[in-house]
């Protein structure tokens, strides 16, 4: 009897072509889901990435409130036209600390991956202020009410202890200075070494130019840091981690 007489045996007995079908199924799906289990992080480590510091975490929440991700997205693929324009592309560690992920593929507006230091404070709030006022052709809505809301980072702490709980590194430490942290990063007279050393590359600066926190100051030291914590002088990808 050859081997294809065998099989019409399988062929021929539905129960048995179920059985043979799920044993089939259920390597496959192993081999693919078992290894998931015993590597530490399938995200490669990337030196430089760090939590967002409480300043820049309210900017991101203002950013999200606001819905900017409708017509922004922060991911920029590995092909050479993104690469061309907006700067090196986006690595997963990147956005590893980003709860929710901010990837999108709605570009009304340009990528804002990595827009951190591509224009001044200035530039920031006269455009967030009013858009057409900078770029005449804009569709962009005027976002300046932003700098009427001021916030003091009294809930900062537990915005930071929400996102530790889905798995963002944040330090006892870290919770624990969460508010002083925030006053620090928008006050370049306070004594801001230790957040520094918390947040590496924080930028520390009044950013609206104004007497208070605004939200303005917030998504403001948020936008100026997209993208700038990764030296990609420096960066080579190891396909081994
Ligand atoms: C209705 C769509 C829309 C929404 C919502 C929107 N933007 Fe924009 N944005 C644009 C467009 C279009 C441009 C390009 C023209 C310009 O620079 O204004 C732009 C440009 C920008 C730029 C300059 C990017 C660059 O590289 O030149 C920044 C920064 C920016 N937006 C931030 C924001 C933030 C922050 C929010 C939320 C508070 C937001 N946008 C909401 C449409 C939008």
């Amino acid at each position: 009897m050859g081997i294809l007489d065998k099989h019409k045996v399988i062929e021929k007995n539905a129960t048995l072509l179920l059985i043979g079908s799920l044993l089939v199924v259920s390597i496959g799906g192993i081999v693919e889901i078992a290894p998931l289990f015993y590597i530490q992080n399938t995200i490669e480590d990337v030196e430089g990435m760090r939590p967002y510091s409480p300043l820049e975490l309210t900017g991101r929440e203002i950013y999200v409130r606001e819905g900017c991700y409708v017509c922004h997205s922060q991911m920029i693929r590995p092909m050479r036209d993104e690469v061309e324009r907006y700067g090196h592309y986006s690595l997963a560690a990147e956005s590893m600390y980003d709860h929710p992920f901010q990837w999108g593929s709605k570009r009304t507006g340009p990528d804002l991956a990595r827009v951190g230091g591509r224009y001044s404070d200035e530039w920031h709030i006269a455009h967030l202020n009013n858009p057409q006022s900078v770029v005449p052709e804009s569709i962009m809505p005027k976002y300046g009410f932003l700098e009427d809301n001021l916030i003091d980072g009294k809930y900062i702490g537990d915005l930071l202890q929400a996102h530790k709980m889905v798995g963002v590194p944040y330090t006892e430490e870290m919770l624990d200075n969460a508010q002083a942290d925030f006053m620090a990063q928008a006050d370049p007279d306070s004594d801001y070494d230790d957040m520094l050393e918390r947040y590496p590359k924080a930028q520390v600066r009044n950013f609206d130019g104004q007497e208070g926190i605004s939200e303005t100051d917030a998504l403001v030291a948020y936008l100026q840091m997209l993208g700038t914590l990764v030296d990609f002088s420096t960066f080579t990808p190891d396909p081994d981690r």
